[in-house]
């Protein structure tokens, strides 16, 4: 589905992403792992249109979508979470995924005037489709509770949740078992799995947590120094010695042996 060729992105003279060429296959939950520093988040921010890259390509079911903006990547179905920004904090979950942007016609002038009776049929629609997004993600009695004061798994479940609002093709997660509780990150886990098997989304997954990767992401991508390093199942990538290497001092090992 994504294909990123030969990726360059410098800031001044120092290369966050150097190169960096790999695949995420239509189907597949992939793991993107490496060092803090090995340029992850950049890349995504690259292929996302958050950034624009210094040079290399970015392909899409085969089109080219290089620098493409946010908005745009959107409306392909391609989509990263965001945080809940702090101005929707006080609106309630339901509320929150209800503002997905998603060709409502009450934001274009010509319906306010000619379609009030056609907004309030998106509208109960809307609230329909963000029900039923509660409800897969098991929050449903969170509806109408003020996002800001949900827990963090919580919230980033809702995140998750906004990808359903609009057909995603493939969802991009940076970290999203950071601060999590076990149980929660349980529950992130298998809302992956079932988005994937059941709505055919591809994921990208990046992560920290080698439990999480190990349990959900086939294969899982290493990125060490703004390149690919290796890829694998998780226990091939363990096993491989580059890959042990870039980590040595900084993750693998320790995070296994703190364990
Ligand atoms: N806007 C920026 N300006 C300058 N340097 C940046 C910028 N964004 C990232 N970098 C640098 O690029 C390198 C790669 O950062 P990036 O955030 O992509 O790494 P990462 O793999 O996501 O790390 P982590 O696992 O810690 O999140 C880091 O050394 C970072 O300091
Ligand atoms: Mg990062």
């Amino acid at each position: 589905m994504i294909r990123v060729e030969n990726l360059h992105r410098h800031f001044g003279g120092f290369r966050a992403v150097d190169g960096a060429s790999l695949e995420i296959a239509t189907g597949s939950i992939t793991g993107l792992v490496g060092p803090n520093g090995a340029g992850k988040t950049t890349l995504f921010n690259v292929i996302a249109g958050a950034l624009p890259p210094t040079s290399g390509r970015v392909f899409m079911d085969g089109e080219d979508i290089t620098g493409l903006p946010p908005h745009a990547l959107f409306h392909n179905g391609l989509l990263r979470t965001f945080q809940i920004a702090h101005e929707f904090s006080s609106m309630s979950c339901r509320e929150n995924l209800m503002m997905v942007p998603g060709g409502q016609s009450g934001e274009q002038l010509w319906n306010t005037w000619f379609g009030r009776k056609r907004i309030a049929e998106e509208e109960r629609a809307l609230r329909a489709k963000a029900d039923e997004v509660l409800e897969f993600l098991t929050i449903s009695h969170l509806a109408d509770h003020p996002a800001g004061a949900v827990s963090g798994g919580q919230k980033k479940l809702l995140e998750l949740g906004r990808t359903m609002m609009v057909d995603a093709k493939i969802v991009f997660l940076d970290e999203v078992g950071a601060g999590v509780n076990r149980t929660l990150l349980n529950t992130i886990a298998d809302t992956i799995q079932r988005l994937n098997r059941e709505r055919g989304y591809t994921f990208c997954v990046i992560e920290h947590d080698m439990d999480f990767i190990g349990r959900i992401c086939d294969p899982v991508i290493v990125m060490a120094e703004g390149k690919k390093l290796a890829e694998g199942t998780l226990d091939e990538i363990k096993a491989n010695e580059q890959v042990i290497e870039a980590y040595l001092g900084t993750g693998l090992k320790n995070k296994e042996a703190a364990t």
